[in-house]
């Protein structure tokens, strides 16, 4: 394991809460004060393992020794008396499994993990009505039907399983003992009646889980439990500093970014690319073509677009096409092609597509090449792909009635100017970056911290950083693109046979 540390400033700032994100390649703290600024940072990182094609799993150990070098490092700096809560943010859907007397049986499953196709269609055929009670498509990354596969592969192990934990709700109970789920990662097993906030009934029996292997289902700025004594003294920490639920990591990056009122949008585009609305409502999509979840706050649930290949697409095409050339080179370049890249169309599906697709064969495709066409060209169809990606799920979003205006985008590919244009135009929406969005679950775990263990109230917890620079859509420009996104979206549905026969 390696860890890395920084830190702003060391006195003068009593209190303060701990914010974690349990995340796919390490685990990060972040040290919050009572005014939400971050104080100081560690992370740890861990292996993951690919036993098997599809597979993807993790020794939930190794989450433990990275929540623990990383809260130790951070403490190592403060006053421990000074912690006045914890807030954990992680990985969503990963099935963790437990025996009755706490021993992890098998290596979690992630939420990466693609080997249990058939029990998701074995999901469905069994309750045509899962999309509305649940408020998704059953997912191969979905925790659900990762149990229905260790069940029928593995029923050794399933005879031994007394506890289904999610990730991030596991390292909550090493601290706590308490054995407690939370609503925003909760809704993503699959296994919650999500309009309700409460366990699905019908899909417990479906999945044959007694509700005592769940535990109690929380809100993410409850108080889920107290640090115990021997977590206190492996940690550095004061026994009895309280744990509230947290959130799956993309609510708490969400929170992190002040994402909280119903119609706030955040894009996070790294690898993946998210589409995130907090709405007032449960307002599925009837297809259940966009995750509907609830939020880590109370009476509000959230809309989520998840996008497989967003960066990754122009990564795999600077790599392949332009290698050695930096970023924020090649998309300048691309500002400077025109709109539309001359009838050069790119389908950025090369990993498979959730949203809109949920389609694990769809593959990538430029259509239209001809010899006018320059890099420049290939660069900005990438760019606009991506675009059109992610404009999908905010037409999805927006077909079910909620209204979005603007969008706090983060990541990566807020770097480029001329791509925050492009996305601006493509999805009709006023683009805005903002100081500190970027600090991610960690931040959220630590605003939720502050609000249920401090009484920080939520609008002053989870106020949305200044913004930094702001794209607002050019109406003609919009024009162009809603006449190309047709086409864009028609393309998909001739090439999905070949796609399938590959
Ligand atoms: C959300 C999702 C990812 C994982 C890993 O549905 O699959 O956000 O939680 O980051």
């Amino acid at each position: 394991m390696t860890t890395a540390a920084s830190t702003a400033c060391e006195s003068d700032v009593p209190m303060a809460v701990l914010g974690i994100d349990l995340g796919t390649s390490g685990c990060k703290t972040v040290l919050v004060n009572r005014d939400g600024a971050i104080i100081a940072s560690a992370s740890a990182s861990y292996p993951l393992s690919t036993p098997k094609p599809l597979w993807s799993e993790q020794d939930p150990e190794h989450w433990w020794e990275g929540l623990v070098a990383s809260v130790r490092e951070v403490i190592g700096k403060w006053p421990t008396e000074a912690i006045e809560g914890i807030g954990i943010g992680g990985q969503m859907h990963g099935a963790t499994l437990l025996d009755a007397e706490g021993k992890v049986v098998r290596p979690a499953i992630l939420w990466n993990d693609g080997r249990c196709q058939a029990e998701c269609n074995l999901l469905h055929k069994k309750f045509p009505g899962m999309i509305k009670e649940t408020g998704n498509r059953a997912l191969v990354g979905f925790t659900a039907p990762k149990l229905l596969w260790v069940q029928r592969h593995e029923p050794e192990v399933w005879k031994r399983v007394r506890s289904v934990m999610l990730p991030k709700d596991y390292l909550r109970w090493r601290l706590t003992g308490d054995k407690v789920a939370e609503m925003s990662d909760g809704a993503g097993m699959l296994l919650m009646d999500v309009g309700k906030r409460r366990w699905s009934a019908k899909m417990l029996k479906l999945c044959k889980i007694d509700e005592s292997y769940l535990g109690r289902l929380i809100e993410g700025s409850e108080i889920a439990g107290k640090v115990s004594a021997a977590a206190a003294e492996v940690l550095g920490i004061r026994a009895g500093t309280p744990v509230v639920g947290g959130a799956g990591d993309q609510a708490a990056g969400a929170i992190g970014a002040g994402c909280v009122k119903p119609g706030m949008c955040t894009i996070a585009i790294g690898t993946s690319g998210v589409v995130f609305t907090t709405t007032k409502g449960y307002s599925p999509d009837p297809d259940g073509r966009l995750h509907s979840f609830c939020h880590a706050l109370p009476k509000r649930w959230h809309q989520m677009g998840v996008m497989l290949s967003a960066a990754g697409s122009l990564q795999w095409f600077r790599d392949t096409c332009a290698p050695g050339v930096d970023f924020g080179e090649l998309c300048a370049e691309a500002g400077a092609a025109p709109i539309g890249s001359e009838g050069l169309l790119f389908l950025p599906y090369l990993t498979g597509e959730r949203t809109p697709l949920c389609d694990a064969l769809a593959r990538g495709a430029f259509i239209g090449l001809t010899r006018l066409h320059q890099r420049t060209h290939l660069t900005r169809a990438v760019l606009e792909g991506i675009s059109f990606g992610l404009a999908e799920s905010l037409r999805l979003i927006r077909a079910t009635g909620t209204r979005v205006t603007e969008a706090t985008v983060t990541g990566g590919g807020t770097r480029s100017d001329a791509w925050m244009q492009i996305l601006s135009d493509v999805a009709d929406i006023r683009v805005v970056l903002r100081e500190g969005a970027d600090a991610g679950p960690a931040l959220g775990g630590a605003r939720l911290a502050l609000i249920g263990c401090c009484g920080v109230p939520i609008d002053q917890a989870c106020r949305p950083g200044a913004a930094v620079k702001t794209f607002v859509p050019n109406r003609k420009a919009v024009a162009i693109y809603a006449t190309l996104a047709k086409k864009f979206r028609s393309i998909y549905p001739l090439l999905r046979p070949y796609f399938h026969g590959l």
